[in-house]
């Protein structure tokens, strides 16, 4: 099963990305975590994508699409992919088309996770990972078993993302709104869209969109 998980910054792509990981043994393809890695490694991509995510605007059309097509020629893929992050504007989600086509990787389904807006500053603001495995916590809302743990693999050392401020979430959130939404619409009249109340408590959101792709 090949699915995209749409929906505006801190909407839950990334939680439900690694729990559908687990449940449907599917691969995560998170474009901002194939940036962070590359901005990490200072590698060309990374150097020309640093500035403009912290920022909280959107890297280009080429690099992100260039990334994500090497990454599809791996096998891993071959058992199914959640793309998270991806696309963001119609001309991603064209050039996407044309490339999945291509690979002969039918896409499934869309699944847009709705939140509202002033939910979306408070996650973001509480969130932080595992430095070592990268499982995703939250001051409030998912913290580990045991205070300072990861409760994945134990490591002690967590981090928390560059762009995630107040005053980045806003332009993240404004970026949505004008070049990401669109796409409810353009999914939508293909017949493939599936909604889902990201409003809801995680382990509810995770039922809703089992039943989804059920
Ligand atoms: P990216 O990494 O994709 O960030 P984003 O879209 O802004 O989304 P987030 O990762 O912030 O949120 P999420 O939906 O994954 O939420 P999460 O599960 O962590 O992109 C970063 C940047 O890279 C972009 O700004 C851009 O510059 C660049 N970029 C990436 N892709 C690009 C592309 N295709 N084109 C151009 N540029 C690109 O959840 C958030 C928090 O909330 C967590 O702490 C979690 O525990 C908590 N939480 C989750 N669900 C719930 C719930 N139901 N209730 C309560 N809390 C919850
Ligand atoms: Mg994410």
């Amino acid at each position: 099963m090949n699915i995209i998980l749409l929906g505006p910054p801190g909407a839950g792509k990334g939680t439900q990305a690694k729990r559908l990981e687990e449940s449907k043994k599917l691969i995560q393809l998170s474009t901002g975590d194939m940036l962070r890695e590359a901005v990490a490694n200072g590698t060309e991509y990374g150097k020309k994508a640093k500035d403009i995510m912290e920022a909280g605007g959107l890297v280009s059309d080429d690099i992100v699409l260039s990334i994500v097509s090497e990454r599809l020629d791996q096998d891993d893929i071959k058992g199914g992919f959640i793309l998270d992050g991806i696309p963001r504007n119609v001309a991603q989600a064209e050039t996407l088309d044309t490339m999945l086509a291509e690979k002969n990787l039918p896409l499934d389904a869309v699944v847009e996770l709705v939140v509202d807006d002033e939910a979306l500053v408070e996650r973001i603001t509480g969130r932080y990972t595992c430095a070592k495995c990268g499982q995703g916590y939250h001051d409030k809302f998912e913290q580990p078993a045991r205070e300072g743990v990861c409760d994945k693999c134990g490591s002690t050392e967590f981090k928390r993302r560059a762009d995630d401020n107040a005053e980045t979430v806003r332009s993240r959130l404004k970026v949505y709104h004008e070049q990401t939404e669109p796409l409810v619409g353009y999914y939508g009249s293909k017949g493939i869209l599936k909604k889902v109340d990201g409003m809801a408590d995680i382990d509810d959101v995770t039922s809703q969109i089992g039943e989804a792709l059920a």
